[in-house]
């Protein structure tokens, strides 16, 4: 004892007056929002003091999804020595600067990475509550490749649903579709939960027809997709068309009339022709039969 000196025994009287008051252990995080793009590397830091030494510290990180905060995971864990990474993070998350802090390194950060972080660490035979550090980690992404789709009936009158649906992208991408050709419109969008966003379209016309775009965007990127509509239109019966159809149906019989004539006028003339051949046969049988006539008349 008589080694320790005088700042020696104030700093243990300090001690002894924090760890009555303070007997659990005190952990800290740096930062508490972590921000990173997805594939970056997120440091995660918890930082802790404890009076007791670090035989049986034990740390365990658990994450609250923000894609499902009812299901915490464990991330990794530091016990007796041994660091147990869960099969979600397995490669990808390791400590740094351990024992001495909790600190840990995420790499390859996905977009399900993100959440509520928690270390709690603890380190019998300290008594109290462990101490828990959060933190926040956002990941964010450009949206992925969209998908254009479309249901319903495309004949005249009918109802048309364009739908566009995107997986990923963080912060929320905003969707919008256009009608792209013949004329440029922005259509009203319905948003059907986060990522789907559709467009109805009812009582369909030949107007109708004609491509159409979903745009997706967020502030690291757009991405596109779409949908080439033609809507079939039976043919009409205005008057227009029936006039224009008895029109060509009379032309079309004229010409068969005339046809006709022509064909009636060649024939008559051919019969009249094989009419006096007849004429001649029999003139001719006539002589032929003559002789017998005559042959007979003498017999
Ligand atoms: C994470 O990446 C850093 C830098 O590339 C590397 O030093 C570290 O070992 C990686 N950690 C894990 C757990 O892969
Ligand atoms: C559908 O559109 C046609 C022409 O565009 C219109 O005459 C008709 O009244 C519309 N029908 C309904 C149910 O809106």
């Amino acid at each position: 004892m008589s080694v320790m000196g005088c700042a020696g025994w104030k700093l243990f009287w300090v001690i002894c007056l924090v760890s009555t008051f303070f007997h659990y252990v005190r952990v800290t995080v740096r930062e508490s929002r972590v921000e990173v793009v997805r594939g970056e590397s997120a440091p995660l830091s918890c930082s802790f003091f404890t009076l007791m030494p670090l035989f049986r510290l034990s740390i365990i990180w658990t994450l609250t999804p923000l894609s499902d905060p009812d299901s915490p995971t464990q991330v990794i864990v530091y016990d007796h020595g041994q660091v147990i990474e869960s099969p979600s993070f397995m490669g990808r998350v390791g400590f740094v600067g351990m024992p001495w802090s909790a600190d840990i390194i995420l790499n390859d950060t996905r977009v399900s990475d993100a959440g509520v972080y928690r270390c709690v660490v603890s380190n019998p035979p300290e008594t109290g509550d462990p101490g828990i550090g959060e933190l926040s980690l956002t990941v964010l992404a450009p949206p992925s490749l969209p998908m254009c789709l479309w249901e319903g009936d495309t004949d005249t009158g009918g109802n048309v649903k364009l739908s566009c649906v995107v997986v990923e992208g963080f912060p929320t991408p905003q969707l919008i579709w256009e009608k792209l050709e013949p004329i440029h419109i922005i259509l009203p969008v319905n948003m059907d939960g986060g990522m789907t966003s559709s467009v109805q379209i009812s009582n369909v016309s030949a107007e109708t027809s004609g491509l159409y775009r979903c745009s997706v965007s967020n502030p690291l990127g757009t991405q596109h997709c779409y949908i080439s509509l033609s809507v079939y239109s039976p043919p009409d019966n205005t008057p227009g068309t029936l006039q224009g159809v008895l029109l060509s149906l009379s032309m079309a019989l004229l010409q068969l009339a005339l046809v006709v004539l022509v064909l009636w006028l060649r024939r008559s003339a051919r019969d009249s022709k094989w009419r006096n051949s007849r004429e001649e046969d029999e003139c001719y049988n006539e002589i032929k039969y003559t002789p017998s006539l005559i042959k007979r008349s003498f017999v």
